[in-house]
C-alpha cells in the first residue's frame, strides 16, 4: 500500500521503517526541514537502536510538503502532543496538521484512511480531528476513512516493539476505514482487537496509566521495606512469580519520566477533573512519583553536606539506550542539588549534548571521572555502569545496580 506518515518524531519515523520493511511505499512528512535534511542523508534525528540501519535499507521519501502524500491509502498522523503548562494535552499539532491533511483530501479523487496514532485524550479523533478533516467538502465514513490505533513502542526497543506487538487496538470509525487499518498490521500475526475511536484513546490512556500505577505501588512498597530493612527486589520477585500480577514493571527506584507516562497521566487527571471527577488513584501515583527525588537526596544527605560538595550523577537519560532527557528524573534532582550548592559531575553515554541543553553549569566528565565525586548517585541503570569499580566510594542507587554494592557506603533508595 502506498502510506504516508505524518511526523517523523520516535512515533512516526519507528512506524515508517518498520511499515517500509513490510513492504510498503512510504511517504514521510515533517515540519522540521533539519530532520528532513538528516533523513535524507539516511541519519536518525532520534537515537534508537537499528533505525539508522533500517533507514538505510528502506526508500523512503522525505519531505515537507503535503502534495507529495496525494496518492496514499492510508495516512498516520504521528506528530507530537505535549501537555502544556496546566497540564493539558496541547491538540495544537494535530490540529495544524489535520488542516493540512483537510486540503489533501480537497483534492483527492480516491478514498484513503488517516489514522490517528498520536497519544489523544478520549473524544479527540471524532470531536476534533474529524471535523476539520470535513472542512475538506468530504465526508468521514464515506469519502474517507478514519481510525484511531494507538502506539505501545517503547524508546530503546522501539523497532522490535512495532514488529512484535502484543495486541494491535484499531478505533475505527467505520467498518470499512477499520478493514483498512487492520491489513497494515495483519502480517505481524499479532491478536487485532477492533473497537471505535474513543476507546481504543482510552485504551492507550488506561495502559500507561497503568504501568505508570505499577511502578509508583512498587515505589511505595519500595520506601516501606526501605524503613523495615527488607529487600524490594525480592518482594518484587515474590510478587511477580504470580502471573496475575507480573513480573514487569516492578523495579522500584526514582520513578517514571519519558515522553509518555508522565504526559498521559497528567493529561488525562487534568481532563477528568474538568469534567468534575476527581482521580484520587492517579493523582497518589504522580505524587508519590514526584516525591521519590527528594527520598533520595533524603539520603544522600545522610552521608554528607551537600554545600560545597562534589556530587557525581551516572546517567541523565529518562531511561538506559536513549537520548531522550523528556521528564528524566535527573532534571529534578540537578535542580534540589544546585539549590542546596552542591556542584554536579555528570555522564551519561548518550544524553549528556540535550543535557546541556537544560543545564549548561554543570561538568559533563568521563564515568571515571564522576567516580571521584564525594559522592555518587546512580539514575539510570546504563549497562556499563555494571562494570565501574565503586570500591571505597558512597554510592546512592535509583536504579538497582547489584555491582555498585561493593561500594564503601551503599544506600538503595528502596531496599
Ligand atoms: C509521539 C506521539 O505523537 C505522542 O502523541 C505520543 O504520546 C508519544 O509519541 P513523538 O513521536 O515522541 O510523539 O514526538 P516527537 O519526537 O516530538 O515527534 C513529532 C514530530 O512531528 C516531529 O518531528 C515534528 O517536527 C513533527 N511535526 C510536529 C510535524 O510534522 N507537524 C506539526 O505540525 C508538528
Ligand atoms: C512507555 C510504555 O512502556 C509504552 O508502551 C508506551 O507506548 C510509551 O510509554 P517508554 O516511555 O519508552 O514507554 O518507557 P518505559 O520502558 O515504559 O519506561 C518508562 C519509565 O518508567 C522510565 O523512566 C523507567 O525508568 C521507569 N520504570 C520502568 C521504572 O521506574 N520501573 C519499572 O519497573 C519500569
Amino acid at each position: 500500500m502506498n502510506v504516508s506518515v505524518i511526523g517523523c518524531g520516535y512515533v512516526g519515523l519507528v512506524a515508517a521503517v518498520c511499515l517500509a520493511k513490510l513492504g510498503h511505499r512510504i511517504t514521510l512528512v515533517d515540519v522540521d526541514e533539519q530532520k528532513i535534511e538528516m533523513l535524507n542523508n539516511c541519519q536518525a534525528p532520534i537515537h534508537e537502536p537499528d533505525v539508522e540501519e533500517a533507514l538505510s535499507q528502506s526508500d523512503l521519501e522525505v519531505t515537507s510538503d503535503y502534495d507529495c502524500i496525494s496518492n496514499s491509502d492510508l495516512i498516520l498522523l504521528c506528530v507530537s502532543t505535549p501537555t502544556t503548562d496546566d497540564g493539558f494535552i496541547s491538540l495544537e499539532y494535530i490540529t495544524q496538521a489535520s488542516e493540512q491533511l483537510a486540503q489533501v483530501l480537497k483534492k483527492k479523487l480516491d478514498y484513503c484512511v488517516v489514522v490517528v496514532k498520536s497519544t489523544v485524550v478520549p473524544g479527540t479523533t471524532t470531536d476534533v480531528v474529524i471535523p476539520i478533516l470535513e472542512k475538506s467538502g468530504k465526508k468521514a465514513g464515506i469519502d474517507f476513512g478514519v481510525c484511531m490505533v494507538p502506539e505501545f513502542l517503547a524508546e530503546g526497543k522501539a523497532i522490535y516493539d512495532f514488529m512484535n506487538p502484543m495486541r494491535i487496538v484499531i478505533g475505527e470509525y467505520d467498518t470499512r476505514s477499520g478493514d483498512m487499518a487492520s491489513q497494515l498490521y495483519q502480517s505481524l500475526g499479532a491478536p487485532i482487537l477492533r473497537t471505535n475511536p474513543i476507546t481504543a484513546e482510552m485504551i492507550k490512556y488506561a495502559s500507561n496509566t497503568f504501568l505508570a500505577t505499577k511502578i509508583s505501588f512498587i515505589n511505595e512498597i519500595g520506601n516501606i521495606c526501605k524503613l523495615l530493612g527488607i529487600d524490594t527486589y525480592e518482594v518484587a520477585r515474590g510478587m511477580g512469580a504470580d502471573d496475575r500480577i507480573g513480573s514487569k514493571f516492578l523495579n522500584a527506584g526514582l520513578g517514571f519520566g519519558g515522553s509518555c507516562l508522565p504526559k498521559d497521566i497528567k493529561a488525562l487527571i487534568s481532563r477528568v477533573k474538568q469534567m468534575g471527577y476527581e482521580p484520587r488513584i492517579l493523582e497518589e501515583v504522580w505524587n508519590l512519583n514526584e516525591h521519590q527525588g527528594a527520598n533520595l537526596v533524603a539520603l544522600l544527605k545522610k552521608h554528607i553536606l551537600l554545600k560545597g560538595s562534589t556530587v557525581g550523577l551516572l546517567g541523565l537519560a529518562f531511561k538506559p539506550e536513549t537520548d531522550d532527557i523528556r521528564e528524566s528524573r535527573a532534571i529534578r534532582l540537578v535542580k534540589v542539588l544546585l539549590k542546596e550548592g552542591a556542584t554536579i559531575r555528570a555522564y551519561d553515554p548518550a544524553a549528556v549534548e540535550n543535557f546541556k541543553c537544560l543545564f549548561p553549569q554543570i561538568e559533563y566528565v568521563s564515568s571515571q571521572k564522576v567516580l571521584a565525586s564525594d559522592a555518587i548517585i546512580i539514575v539510570t541503570e546504563w549497562e556499563e555502569f555494571s562494570h565501574l569499580d565503586y570500591r571505597g566510594k558512597i554510592v546512592i542507587d535509583g536504579r538497582r545496580v547489584p555491582k555498585a554494592m561493593e561500594a564503601k557506603v551503599y544506600e538503595g533508595l528502596c531496599w
